[in-house]
């Protein structure tokens, strides 16, 4: 089947590139044409592990292709995705709607045979009955007569394993609401459907809340294991036990229990924010999420005073020096959306504090964000001189650093580990201060 995917970013290009491997005809299209150029020759607009050689290979196989013309790209599609940002709406924490609603309404005007309109985005309960309003409006429709059903396929793909996810998912959720959709969305996956993959078939506007209720469900879970590490500290528990003793419970499961400094990247933080709008918009307040939300704010400056302890508390910090080890919301990924580094640099540099930080994919896009940090070009370099160390990401590359030579070259052999990365004892015993998340 020819699939054209609208929006060639993280989901897009890399539920594309998945789709052109799994034997479809697929073309990627993005506004932004200097995308579209590096990806025609092969160089990858983002950092995700395995992408650049799926692209080569179904780019080279005739099976993926790029480009900014919508109305060629959908030509003879029969599944047209639409995977375009859907960032917070500035004051009032609604999905932003407007590049969504702007790609239906293109598709509208070129769309020249019948086909599924598909939201991989993520979008609020109802985007989807707007989209199929929007189109029924369209010359496609009202002047051409073409059927152009309206469905809601949400992506769970974490960044960093996004290629593992989206061939091995968990579950594949499709919200249709007549006959024809669900038949092209068979066809789309069915090389997961012989995979065994569970594929779940619903209502279009049950399958657009599955994603939010997921999302918040996992942000809940991560903040609930951090208020327990905060109590841990208090009563001098150990949080990673007490991680492992209740995520041994089936009920419960071990996933997402990792207390750190809270969690960021380009879905949890907008996509609880818009849960709480539609929860508002409808009169059915979601107070866990609320909380949720609240928690995780002040967890992340709390973060950066946990460092600004570390230094000797607000007065001996101020012109000290401190290195931030990772930058990334996660390891793998070069995305810095709402990165917990973010809060934690604000915090220290409102308390006088000079930063040098290394982060092995993200210091390009985190440098205009971060303009008071001094980037360096690896871990030591951002160490040397350095009053305290601090682990803001959990990358491989800082699971081995060689502590003799961090001893060396940092002022003080003080090291805060906001991930948990290191066992305490160890780094005692190399003669650090040290100071964890949740535990002595
Ligand atoms: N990033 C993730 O891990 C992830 C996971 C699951 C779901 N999602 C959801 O998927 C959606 C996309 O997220 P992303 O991270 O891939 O965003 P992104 O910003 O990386 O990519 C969006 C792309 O869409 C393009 N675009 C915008 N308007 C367009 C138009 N009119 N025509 C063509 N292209 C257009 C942009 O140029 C950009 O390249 C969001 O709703 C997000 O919440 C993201």
């Amino acid at each position: 089947m020819k699939i054209a995917m609208v929006g060639s970013g993280y989901v897009g290009l890399v539920s594309g590139a998945c789709f052109a491997d799994f034997g479809h005809d697929v073309v990627c299209i993005d506004k932004d044409s200097s995308k579209v150029e590096r990806l025609r020759d092969g160089i990858m607009p983002i950092y995700e592990p395995g992408l650049a050689s799926l692209v080569e290979n179904n780019a080279r196989a005739g099976r993926l292709s790029f480009t900014t013309d919508l109305a060629e790209g959908i030509k003879d599609a029969g599944a047209i995705f639409i995977a375009v940002g859907t960032p917070s709406r500035r004051g009032d924490g609604h999905a932003d709607l407007s590049f969504v609603y702007a790609v239906a309404k293109e598709i509208g005007e070129s769309l020249a045979n019948d086909a599924v309109v598909v939201t991989k985005s993520t979008v609020p309960v109802g985007t989807g009955d707007e989209v199929e309003r929007i189109l029924s409006e369209s010359p496609a429709i009202m002047q051409r007569g073409l059927k152009a059903s309206v469905v809601s396929n949400p992506e769970f793909l974490r960044e960093g394993a996004a290629i593992g996810d989206f061939k091995r998912p968990d579950r594949i959720v499709i919200g249709a609401e007549d006959e024809f959709g669900r038949e092209v969305m068979r066809e789309v996956y069915r090389p997961l459907f012989l995979n065994e993959s569970p594929i779940l078939f619903t209502g279009r506007r049950t399958s657009e809340l599955i994603k939010y209720a997921a999302n918040a469900f996992l942000a809940t879970k991560i903040t609930f294991i951090n208020e327990i590490a905060d109590l841990c500290e208090k009563v001098g528990a150990n949080v990673q036990d007490v991680a492992r003793g209740i995520g041994m419970d089936n009920r419960i499961g071990a996933k997402f229990l990792h207390a750190g400094p809270g969690y960021g990247g380009s879905c949890f933080p907008k996509d609880t924010l818009a849960l709480l709008k539609t929860a508002e918009d409808f009169e059915s307040p979601v107070r866990i999420v609320e909380a949720v939300v609240k928690a995780n704010d002040s967890r992340k400056r709390a973060m950066g005073r946990k460092v600004v302890d570390a230094l000797g508390g607000h007065d001996a910090a101020r012109g000290k020096r401190v290195a931030m080890l990772g930058l990334t919301f996660k390891p793998n990924t070069d995305d810095m959306r709402d990165s917990p580094a973010i809060a934690v640099a604000q915090t220290l540099s409102d308390a006088g504090v000079e930063i040098a930080a290394y982060d092995p994919e993200g210091m390009e896009i985190a440098a205009p964000l971060m303009p008071d940090v001094a980037m360096k070009d690896n871990p030591y370099a951002a160490i040397e001189g350095a009053d305290a160390i601090v682990i803001v990401t959990e990358w491989d590359a800082f699971r081995a650093l060689d502590f003799n030579r961090v001893k060396q070259l940092a002022k003080a052999p003080v090291l805060v580990d906001l991930r948990n990365i290191y066992n305490p004892e160890d780094l005692r015993q190399a003669g650090f201060h040290y100071t964890g998340v949740g535990r002595d």
